[in-house]
């Protein structure tokens, strides 16, 4: 005898349950729970949302999934809306829930890293925007863990909007592997807090190569690239990120990738320095720099600080002054210029080779714009000009002589 069982399936259950799975698919979110936590929190605050209220940074586009107003919602709030209506204009008629395209994760064209083409790919990325909703303090945070991020740096403001609007939050707990070597990406990652090792698996064993201390960003590779995840990424301590998804970082980063090289392949190549590397590695380092501008005065090293980035001069002049030390072990007074770098030269070296503090400050003489590489890049794509750079290093002491002459002790 078969027994057939009603069961009455609560109405919006399907829906609730299917905007969750469409959710986890698409961001592949390392903890499934806190996923669960963060999306329906966010549902249940957007429950009580006014179109205009409900995001600081909804820039009216199409919206994912779940942040489009239902029936019950539209209504519930259709006083407010009204009062609002005169202010809708930038919003569009068209209010439509856009799916993201299909991931194309699996297609991997090749592990050589080489140069890719955004033209050639315009059906992935698509136009569709995804914006995720974000409190007021969420916003901040996030504004906050990205405002130095390299890759961000030569985006126009309404890119860079663009990105902050698709960007969502990922909690980490300690152990959590964010990347696994060898998987195919799917999210770029911004640290907003928390300190992550960098491993790499060679000969069969785990190598800890680097570390991110509460700040930076990683796993832009395997997207620029479509290869396989070059490190795996572990959480050392209970953290936060904000992550971007595969689709819009195409759109919005690796296009202007390909600005970027058309900007600045010839005044790469005319810099001394990277003489010595071919022209893929040279656009490597294209890819993924960041651009600074500095006004007449201002510092960009500080000398006794810990160091993350190193910088090449595209446009003015920097000043590189040392505060001494006496015999006596006091810090002098008074900084004294001990040189100064133009065009196509380069500083903020020395302490990422040395391991050590920065051994001068740095200020702009003039209006001036640098080309700024983080560690993490300089360490994988200068390694082979590393020799080139302790060379150099030489010549350093020979400028402190000079000018300080051999009756000063500078202890750097
Ligand atoms: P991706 O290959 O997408 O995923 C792993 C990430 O680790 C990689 O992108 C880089 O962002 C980051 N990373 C940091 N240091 C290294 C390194 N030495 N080699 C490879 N990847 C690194
Ligand atoms: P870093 O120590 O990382 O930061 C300050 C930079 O100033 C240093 O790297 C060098 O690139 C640059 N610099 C130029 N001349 C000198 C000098 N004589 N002594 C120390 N640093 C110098």
């Amino acid at each position: 005898m078969s027994v057939r069982m009603s069961v009455d399936v609560p109405a919006g259950l399907t829906d609730l349950l299917k905007g969750y799975t469409l959710e986890v698919l698409k961001q592949r979110p390392v903890d499934l729970l806190e996923f669960a936590v963060q999306h329906f929190t966010s549902l249940r605050e957007r429950r009580s949302f006014t179109i205009r209220s409900r995001s600081p940074v909804t820039r009216g586009v199409a919206f994912d999934q779940d942040s489009a107003p239902t029936d019950e919602e539209e209504e519930e709030h259709g006083e407010e809306k009204e009062e609002e209506e005169e202010e809708e204009d930038d919003f569009p008629d068209d209010f439509t829930f856009k799916a993201p395209p299909p991931s194309k994760c699996n297609r991997r064209v090749s592990v050589c890293a080489e140069a890719y083409n955004p033209d050639e790919d315009e059906d992935e990325a698509g136009e569709s925007k995804v914006i995720h909703y974000k409190t007021k303090a969420q916003h901040q945070r996030l504004q906050e863990a990205c405002r130095d991020i390299l890759l961000f740096k030569t985006l126009e403001q309404d890119q860079f909007a663009e990105v902050l609007d698709s960007m969502f939050e990922v909690l980490v707990k300690p152990h959590d592997s964010i990347i696994n070597q060898g998987d195919d990406g799917d999210n770029f990652y911004v640290i907003e807090r928390g300190v992550f090792d960098i491993l790499i698996q060679k000969d069969g064993s785990s190598c800890c190569v680097g570390r991110y201390d509460n700040k930076g960003s990683f796993g832009e590779l395997a997207l620029m690239y479509n290869t396989p995840r070059a490190a795996t990424i572990r959480a050392a301590q209970e953290g936060a990120l904000w992550a971007l998804d595969r689709a819009t970082f195409h759109r919005l980063i690796v296009r202007n990738n390909a600005k970027k090289r058309k900007m600045y392949e010839r005044f790469i190549e005319s810099v001394p320095l990277l003489k010595s590397l071919q022209l893929s590695e040279r656009m490597k380092i294209v890819d993924v720099l960041g651009m600074k501008s500095f006004r007449d005065g201002e510092l960009i090293i500080r000398q006794g600080d810990s160091a993350d980035c190193f910088y090449i001069v595209e446009s003015g002049e920097v000043r590189i002054m040392i505060r001494s030390r006496t015999s006596a072990g006091q810090r002098s007074e008074q900084e004294l210029e001990v040189a100064r770098c133009t065009r196509g030269q380069y500083f903020g070296e020395l302490a990422l080779v040395t391991n050590k503090p920065r051994a001068a400050s740095v200020y702009a003489a003039g209006e001036t714009r640098c080309l700024v590489i983080d560690v993490q890049a300089f360490e994988r794509l200068l390694g082979s000009c590393k020799q080139i750079l302790k060379r150099n290093i030489w010549q350093y002491e020979q400028q402190l002589m000079a000018v300080f002459g051999s009756s000063v002790d500078i202890k750097r």
